[in-house]
């Protein structure tokens, strides 16, 4: 593959292009799936495209681990948080970044309360926070309005604000911050476009008042316990000791920027998929029983984490291709969400589709520690909005973010007019 293609699969620009990245991505899964891929700004890396080997790396955590380089950076991101001397993993260490033992042990910290009854125990919250969303549609009357800023932005944010115990005046703050983060490419968003050394400085910023915040909320937990998610880690015990700062605000920063971007983008996503697929609409609106698997196939269809990144510890022979030790292996989920040989008809939205066996939680011992919140947020909004949304038509033209780690919308314009 040339190094304009390469350079094309890392590109927030052209993971922001639907046709472009689908295209590149079944290229790719049809003539060589496992690909040795040299961008002209980054380290170079394999790059997987199919859901049977993004399934079989996921699950060998003990050969392909984490913590060595968890996303794409460029070689000026990269030299500049060597340059800072380590302070980016000093202020930055998330169970995303952990391999075992430490994943395990701070997993479980959480893992508990994640999987059961820490989410059941929100439902009526989220709930509330759904019906308030769809009153807020009610607001414009039918008229044009951005859905993804005024909603699909706004209800996951509020709902994991909630759970974590972030009080609603500091929630602007939490959307900047987290918007920022993760739109650190697209210029519209505050970033540079182009991913130098500068921008790594601003990360670091970003880090810092994350940092700076939940910290003191740990302390103020560990005063005064209340029963919630921000308690849970304050006073967790891995290795039953304490927690150290850096893990505690990692955790904290990780719930709140994992949690809220990612179920953005698929409450944006599912309701283009919707605007741009009538007869699903109307297939939902007619049997409301269908919002599960039309919530599992939003996923399939949005899959907003776009990579994830592997080392592999030793060498590794994966189908054809050997994996030398030391060698970055790219996760692209979207592509597994849309290969063949496991889905029929890919590219088609079906919100009766079964079986549905996506990877946009991924998959194995990393797999999304937020997947039955997620679950929970989006099979309720849709409950909500199928039983008071009569039409939907689009306004405008969606404009996407530009990012090549979690994708999302800038601007959705629509018109829906509710059930009176
Ligand atoms: C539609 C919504 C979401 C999607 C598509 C999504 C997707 C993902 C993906 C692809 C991973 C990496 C999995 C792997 O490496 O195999 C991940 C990890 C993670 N997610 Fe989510 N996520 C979503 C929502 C959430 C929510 C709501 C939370 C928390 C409140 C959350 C917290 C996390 C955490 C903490 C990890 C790291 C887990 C680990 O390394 O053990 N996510 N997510």
């Amino acid at each position: 593959m040339s190094t304009e293609l390469a350079d094309s699969l890392v590109s927030p620009a052209v993971h922001a292009d639907e046709d472009r990245i689908h295209a590149l991505f079944s290229e790719l899964r049809r003539t060589s799936p496992v690909h040795w891929t040299q961008p002209v700004d980054y380290r170079p890396f394999w790059a997987l495209t199919r859901h049977a080997d993004i399934m079989e790396v996921s699950r060998k955590n003990d050969v392909f681990i984490n913590s060595r380089r968890l996303n794409l950076m460029t070689r000026a991101q990269e030299a500049a948080a060597k340059k800072s001397g380590g302070k980016y993993a000093r202020m930055y260490r998330t169970v995303a970044h952990m391999d075992n033992p430490d994943h395990r042990e701070y997993r479980r910290v959480t893992a508990e309360w994640f999987m059961g009854p820490g989410v059941r125990k929100f439902e009526a919250a989220v709930a509330a926070l759904a019906e308030e969303s769809l009153d807020h549609i009610a607001t414009f009357g039918g008229a044009p309005f951005d859905y993804a800023r005024e909603v699909a932005n706004l209800f996951p944010l509020r709902v994991i604000m909630s759970i974590l115990g972030v009080p609603r005046e500091d929630q602007p703050l939490m959307l900047r911050l987290t918007q920022e983060f993760f739109g650190a490419d697209d210029a519209d968003l505050g970033g540079d476009g182009a991913r130098e050394g500068d921008d790594a400085g601003r990360r670091f910023d970003l880090l810092q008042q994350f940092f700076d915040y939940f910290t003191a909320m740990a302390a103020d937990r560990r005063k005064s316990p209340r029963d919630d998610l921000a308690t849970v880690i304050a006073c967790g015990r891995p290795y039953d000791g304490p927690m150290g700062d850096l893990e505690t605000a990692s955790y904290y920063a990780v719930i709140a920027t994992a949690g809220h971007d990612t179920t953005a983008a698929v409450t944006a996503g599912g309701l283009l998929a919707l605007l741009e697929n009538p007869d699903q609409w109307q297939k939902l609106r007619a049997d409301p029983e269908k919002i599960k698997s039309a919530v599992e196939e939003m996923l399939r269809w949005v899959s907003p984490v776009k990579h994830f990144l592997r080392t592999a510890r030793e060498d590794y022979r994966l189908g054809d291709t050997t994996i030398a030790a030391g060698d970055g292996v790219a996760l692209f989920y979207p592509s597994a969400n849309r290969d063949d040989a496991v889905f029929t008809d890919p590219f088609r939205f079906d919100i009766e589709r079964t079986p549905n066996r996506h990877l946009a939680f991924g998959f194995g011992g990393h797999m999304c520690l937020g997947l039955s919140l997620a679950r929970l947020e989006l099979t309720t909004f849709l409950r909500a909005f199928v039983r008071r949304v009569d039409r939907i038509e689009p306004a405008g033209e969606p404009q996407r973010i530009h990012a090549n780690l979690v994708g999302g919308f800038k601007a959705l314009p629509v018109r829906i007019g509710l059930v009176h």
